[in-house]
This record gives structure tokens, sequence and C-alpha cells, in this order.
């Protein structure tokens, strides 16, 4: 964690905010390891006395979430996750725990963003189609239609930001301080050494539970306005009106509650501020009970259960369920690619919409 991004995105604690309403922002109370510019090791605490609520910073990640009771013992086996085993004793772990166990959950994860974010950068990658750098695509689209580059910008969201490529572009192409937040520690790990020891490692699926070690540098120039801190995207630890922007590709359909993501984006953002999301519609039950989908069933209905209409109906300003905060501007589609492994690249067409806080 940098301290430039905690004096910038001032983070409020969310225990006091869902419990009261009330902004309590969050101090740094304990540094136990500090590298260059980088908090290692740490404690954040609520400000408010009566509460006092501590926020740990783990692997230089700070982790502003809720219930941090619930998502540490949920998480434990993540957080507490050794990253210095050697490949072989890395894949005997492997194939002693099995496909499907949380050892394979992880990898398979890690492996499909980290090809996706960086295989562009690692010299051993196949030069062979399809080419890693969807998502980088898909941003740059949302970018050019946003036409944010050229706005006047100071605080910047990449919500759901997995392993991280999309936090740094984002820097680079805005020269504007980036958080990037999402809820997965080890995606977050994998984030944070690409920022703070300039390299990527991570395990490259081949087959089955065979996975291959990748290891290489990266260096972004803009790096120093980044951060990678784990928050809920349904529950945004910041100041109501705070941010100016906010890129969310590939995640609505991940969070538990869509609806309440797009509430929190609301909040969060300054009147006039954007919100650029992608999003495939994959709904699965494992991630969204569906209940909180948008389309996805109810064929009968009048959008014959598509998806995007019902979106954009929630940004529309004259729909009964629209949301008050949010308007759509612009939307398009783009090409989307998850690699599971080495005969297996699941493509998707990914709905990109801009979307506007109304003032
Ligand atoms: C489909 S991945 C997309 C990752 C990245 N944005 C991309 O397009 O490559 C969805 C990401 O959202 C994250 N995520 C899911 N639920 C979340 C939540 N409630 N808050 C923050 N991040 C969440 C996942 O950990 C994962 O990294």
């Amino acid at each position: 964690m940098r301290r430039q991004h905690l004096e910038t995105f001032q983070p409020v604690c969310p225990v006091c905010r869902a419990a009261t309403g009330q902004i309590h922002f969050l101090e740094l109370a304990t540094v136990i390891k500090e590298v260059d510019d980088h908090i290692v090791e740490g404690l954040l605490h609520c400000s408010n006395i009566q509460c006092q609520r501590e926020y740990p910073i783990i692997d230089g990640v700070p982790l502003i979430i809720r219930d941090i009771r619930s998502y540490l013992s949920e998480n434990v086996f993540q957080v507490c996750q050794r990253t210095d085993l050697s490949e072989t004793i890395e894949s005997v772990l492997g194939d002693c725990c099995g496909h499907g166990s949380t050892l394979d959950a992880i990898r398979q994860h890690i492996s499909c963003y980290g090809w996706d974010h960086y295989g562009d950068l690692d010299p051993e990658e196949s030069p062979v189609d399809p080419k890693p750098g969807s998502m980088l695509r898909v941003l740059q689209h949302g970018l050019e239609l946003s036409e944010l580059k050229s706005a006047d910008l100071q605080t910047v969201l990449d919500v759901g930001c997995s392993v991280g490529r999309g936090t740094f572009a984002l820097a680079e192409e805005l020269d504007r301080p980036i958080l990037g937040v999402d809820l997965n520690f080890p995606m977050l790990r994998i984030a944070a050494g690409a920022l703070r020891d300039g390299v990527v490692r991570y395990p490259r699926r081949r087959v089955g539970v065979v996975y291959d070690r990748r290891e290489f540098p990266v260096t972004f120039p803009s790096a120093h306005l980044v951060d990678f801190w784990a928050c809920d995207a349904t529950a945004l630890p910041f100041v109501e009106q705070s941010v100016d922007a906010a890129f969310s590709m590939n995640l609505l359909d991940c969070v538990h509650s869509p609806m309440e993501f797009l509430a929190a984006l609301g909040s969060v953002l300054k009147p006039g501020g954007s919100a650029v999301l992608a999003c495939p519609y994959d709904w699965s039950s494992s991630a969204t009970s569906m209940e909180g989908w948008l389309g996805g069933h109810s064929q009968r209905g009048p959008g014959a259960g598509a998806s995007e209409p019902v979106l954009r109906q929630l940004l529309s300003p004259d729909h009964p369920q629209s949301l008050t905060t949010l308007r759509l501007v612009v939307e398009d589609n783009g090409p989307w690619h998850v690699r599971m492994h080495d005969r297996n690249v699941v493509s998707y067409d990914s709905h990109l919409v801009v979307a506007q806080k109304c003032s």
C-alpha cells in the first residue's frame, strides 16, 4: 500500500458506514514492514474511537472489507499460501490435491488472468493466435468511447482489477493515481508483485492439473501512480461523490449483487463522473444467485430474457426500475477471451457500456 494512495483515496470504515451511515476515515496505525514507498505489512484502524476496527495490510495489499473476520476465515489458505515453493513441489501438491481442489481453483484463475493480462510481455509465450491482451483491447475501446483521456481526472478506480494489468494501462493512459480493487487475494498478490518487484510469476495451465511456472520482468513507466487494495465492489469504502471515473472490465456478472455494485458505483462517482463497464453476461449461480442476474431468465418477459435491455433500463431516466444515479451514454461490444488451458480458449463478446453519474 502506498501512502500517496491512502491520502488520495481516503478509505472509510465499511463497518461504521454500514452500521450508522457515518463516515470515519481509516488511519495508518502500524507499519511493520516498509520497502521503498510500499507498506508491505501493517494495520489500518478506523478513526472512530467506538469502532477502532483493524484492517490488515498483507503482502502490500490492504484488506478493507466489511466482514474482515469472515473474509479471512474463508480465505486464510489463499492469504497464507506460500509463494516460495519450487515448481516441482508445487506440481506434487497439485497432483495430490487434485482437480477441483482449492489449490487447483486458485491456479486455474491465476492462469486465465495471468495469461491474458501479461502474456504479451512473457518472452516464452507462443506467438500463435489467440493472443493474450483481450482485456486490454476492451479497456482501450472503453477509453476511446468514454473520451476520458482528455478529461480532467483526479481519482480513478479499476474495479475487479484481478492481476492488475488494466490498472497499469489506465495509469499510463490517464497519468492520474489509479487504484485497482478486487476481492481475490492470490490475484492481488500477483498485481502487488508486479508493482513492487517488477516481476510477474504465475502458473500457466497446460492440461489437467499440469501448470508451467512463468516468471518474467515487467516495467510500467506509470507504476508510481498505481496501488492495489482488497475491497468489495458492492460496498466500495470511499466517500460519496469522491471518484472521477471507474472502469470495471468483466465484473458485473461476477459479483453477488450486480444491483448493489451499480449502486456502489453511483454512490462514489462525482456528479458527471464516468463508469466504463464491460460484461459478457456469463451468468452463473456460483457467483450470483439467479434473483440477482440482469436478464438471463424469464424469456416470456418483454426483453425475452436478454441482459442488455435490463442494463439499458436501469441506466435510462424514464424507466420505473431505473437507477437514479447513472445514465447510459454510449455502448458497443468487444471480443474478450479466457484461456482455460492449451487447447481451450473461451471466446466472449463483452458488452461495453459508458454511463455517467447524474448531476
Ligand atoms: C471475470 S474477472 C475479470 C478480471 C479483469 N477485470 C479482466 O477483465 O480481466 C472478475 C474479477 O472480479 C473480481 N470480483 C468478483 N467479485 C468481486 C467483488 N465483490 N469485489 C471486487 N472484485 C470482485 C474477481 O476476483 C475477478 O478478478
